[in-house]
């Protein structure tokens, strides 16, 4: 996920009688015809546009236009479900034009409603203001953070058990710093600047109002499905437009007190609460399946085999590293592509037949590490791979996710990027010993962005709502852990109900779950709010590798740390 921005701290107060734009101020109507393919690549959908403004509270800033994309209901249609897929920063665009997608949305939502979703200010290259871009090429971006971890990621290994590995990190906090906070100003001087302070969650909420004024008029419930950073957008608006709460489903659950209340490092740590133990499930399910359908396996082989081969490969490639900072394959790196794979089990069969042989044979020096490890780091919802894509060519990637996130985010000064770096060995030592040293994370950038948001809304949180709404969550998720579903359902009050997966992965759209589907379907269909507590089981039939179930690794998953 990627999330940031940051500036304005009263305004946000100041605006409980603020509205979505007056249909007299933008467009009242959407005129729907024929996507771009070079973003939409499923044909069957329609895309049109909507202007809005700019600021909502300053009809003087000026008009932004939002490329908005649609599935067509498959049976009888009831109205329209708003999605957003995370991020965030991803585009609506691109990830509705992803078939496994738009299925899972039209299934969870019984097929009678219209999928609606929309490249979100600060992102894509339809939407205006589009994709925070702030170098002009990779080879720029590669030339200014050249020599330092961003490019590199952490090197560390047993909890920076080395204090050679601590002083080295703490030495780099300065270098950091000093590039982070001009790499902020860059932003700000790109084409991209002007619009900085206009991107953040509470316009892109006001935006879903805008839409569902145009789409469904202005009385109508609103719904919403949001997965990732999906969900901070749906909790703001649950809250921000209480009576407009239609059917709002919220999947992989970011703590939206937390993203607005708190420092970006602090919600990004307890982000990683149950990634070592999905990282256990990944290498549960290796040693059950054996070395035919995981050649990280030997015969014999229990999780805690595996992973000391997991442990001797980021070892290796943090002494390469070490040794020589230029190799391409270092620890930090590993890391990334190793938390990325988490997010979605369906990708772990072929990720540990290809990607781990891969990842070995360039640490050994024994193949190029040119891009086929990237691949392993695109799962339908992922994170910011911008450490991944530096070997792309030309590839400069957006800063959205920052935009957003620090838009939104607290005010941050005098924080430093040592006390960051701190908290950083903190969360490897106890939090997640596998992922603590993930960077670059966008939760680190915040503290030198030079913008906030012109509107950030700060609560309340617990509004009653026009309808109860679901907060989803599986119970093993490596970036949204199922306690900040339990503490946001706490948080959002007595009209959000928790619908758990019993699975892995990012979302519950990482693994089929009939159950799932129905108990969603039932609500958004039927208003039919599930039991409390309510537990879905992953389908019995799926594998997730050859013979090895859902079901089959949880009950053999170790018990002690990894
Ligand atoms: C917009 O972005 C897509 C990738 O998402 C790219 O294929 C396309 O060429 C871009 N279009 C323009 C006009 O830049
Ligand atoms: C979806 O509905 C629109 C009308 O809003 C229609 O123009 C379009 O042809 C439909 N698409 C498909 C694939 O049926
Ligand atoms: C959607 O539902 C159909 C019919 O039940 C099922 O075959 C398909 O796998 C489902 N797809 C997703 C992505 O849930
Ligand atoms: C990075 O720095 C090294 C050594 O200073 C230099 O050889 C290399 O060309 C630089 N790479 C880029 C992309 O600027
Ligand atoms: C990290 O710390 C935990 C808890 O002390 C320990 O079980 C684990 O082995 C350590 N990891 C490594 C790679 O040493
Ligand atoms: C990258 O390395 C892999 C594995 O060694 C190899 O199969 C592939 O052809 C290489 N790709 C490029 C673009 O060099
Ligand atoms: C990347 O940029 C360089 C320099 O601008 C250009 O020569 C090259 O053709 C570009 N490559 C691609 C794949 O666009
Ligand atoms: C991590 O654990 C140590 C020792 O238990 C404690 O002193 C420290 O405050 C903890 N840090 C965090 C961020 O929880
Ligand atoms: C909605 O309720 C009707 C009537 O009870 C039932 O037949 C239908 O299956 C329900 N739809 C869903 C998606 O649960």
């Amino acid at each position: 996920m990627v999330l940031y921005n940051r500036y304005t701290l009263s305004l946000l107060l100041a605006c409980t009688a603020c509205q979505a734009a007056p249909s007299h101020h933008g467009d009242t109507q959407i005129v729907w015809g024929a996507c771009d393919p070079s973003v939409v690549t499923d044909a069957s959908l329609s895309c049109g546009f909507l202007n809005v403004p700019l600021d909502y509270h300053n009809p003087f800033a000026g008009q932004a236009r939002l490329a908005i994309v649609k599935a067509n209901a498959t049976g009888e249609r009831q109205g329209s479900v708003f999605f957003n897929p995370g991020g965030p920063g991803l585009s609506g665009l691109s990830e509705l034009s992803a078939p496994v997608i738009k299925e899972f949305l039209l299934n969870a939502t019984g097929g009678v409603y219209d999928i609606i979703s929309w490249d979100p200010r600060g992102v894509g290259n339809l939407t205006v203001p589009g994709g925070i871009f702030c170098f002009d090429s990779a080879a720029e971006h590669a030339a200014f953070f050249n020599g330092t971890i961003e490019l590199t990621g952490i090197e560390e290994t047993g909890n920076f058990t080395d204090p050679a590995d601590v002083n080295a990190l703490l030495a780099q906090a300065p270098i950091m710093q000093k590039k982070y906070k001009e790499l902020g100003q860059k932003c700000l001087n790109s084409p991209s600047g002007k619009y900085l302070k206009y991107i953040g969650t509470a316009a892109t909420v006001r935006d879903i109002v805008s839409m569902a004024n145009a789409i469904d008029g202005p009385d109508a419930p609103i719904n919403y499905y949001g997965i990732s950073g999906g969900t901070i957008i749906g909790s703001y608006f649950v809250n921000m437009f209480p009576e407009r709460v239609g059917r709002v489903v919220i999947d992989g659950v970011v703590n939206p007190v937390t993203w607005a209340t708190q420092k970006p490092s602090i919600l990004w740590s307890q982000q990683l609460l149950s990634s070592d133990t999905v990282y256990k499930g990944l290498i549960t399910g290796c040693a059950l399946t054996g070395p035919a359908g995981c050649p990280a396996a030997s015969e014999g082989d229990g999780p805690l085999d595996i992973d000391a081969k997991f442990q001797a490969l980021l070892t290796a490639a943090h002494d390469a590293t070490v040794a020589n900072p230029s190799v391409l394959l270092s620890s930090g790196i590993l890391r990334v592509v190793l938390l990325n794979e988490l997010y979605g089990p369906a990708l772990w069969d072929s990720f540990m037949k290809e990607g781990w042989t891969q990842a070995v044979e360039i640490v050994k020096g024994e193949a190029p590490a040119n891009n086929s490890l990237a691949k392993w780091s695109e799962t339908s919802v992922r994170p910011n791979s911008r450490l991944l894509k530096r070997t792309i060519p030309n590839d400069s990637s957006p800063y959205s996710t920052h935009a957003i996130q620090c838009g939104d985010a607290i005010d941050l000064h005098g924080v430093t990027m040592e006390q960051q770096f701190k908290g950083i060995i903190d969360t490897t030592r106890n939090i997640s010993h596998m992922f603590g040293s993930y960077w670059p994370s966008q939760a680190y950038l915040c503290a030198f962005w030079p913008v906030r948001a012109v509107e950030r809304y700060k609560g309340p949180w617990n509004k009653k709502f026009a309808n109860q709404i679901i907060v989803a969550s599986n119970v093993y998720d490596p970036v949204t852990p199922l306690a900040s579903a339990e503490e946001t359902a706490r948080e959002l009050g007595e009209d959000a109900v928790l619908v758990r997966q019993n699975g892995f992965g990012h979302a519950t759209i990482a693994e089929p779950s009939a159950c799932t589907i129905n108990v969603l379907a039932a609500y958004v269909v039927n208003g039919t709010v599930p039991a409390k507590n309510t537990l879905c089981e992953v389908d019995a039939d799926y594998e997730i590798f050859s013979g090895v179930t859902t079901a089959d690794i949880l009950a053999h998953l170790p018990s002690v740390d990894v």
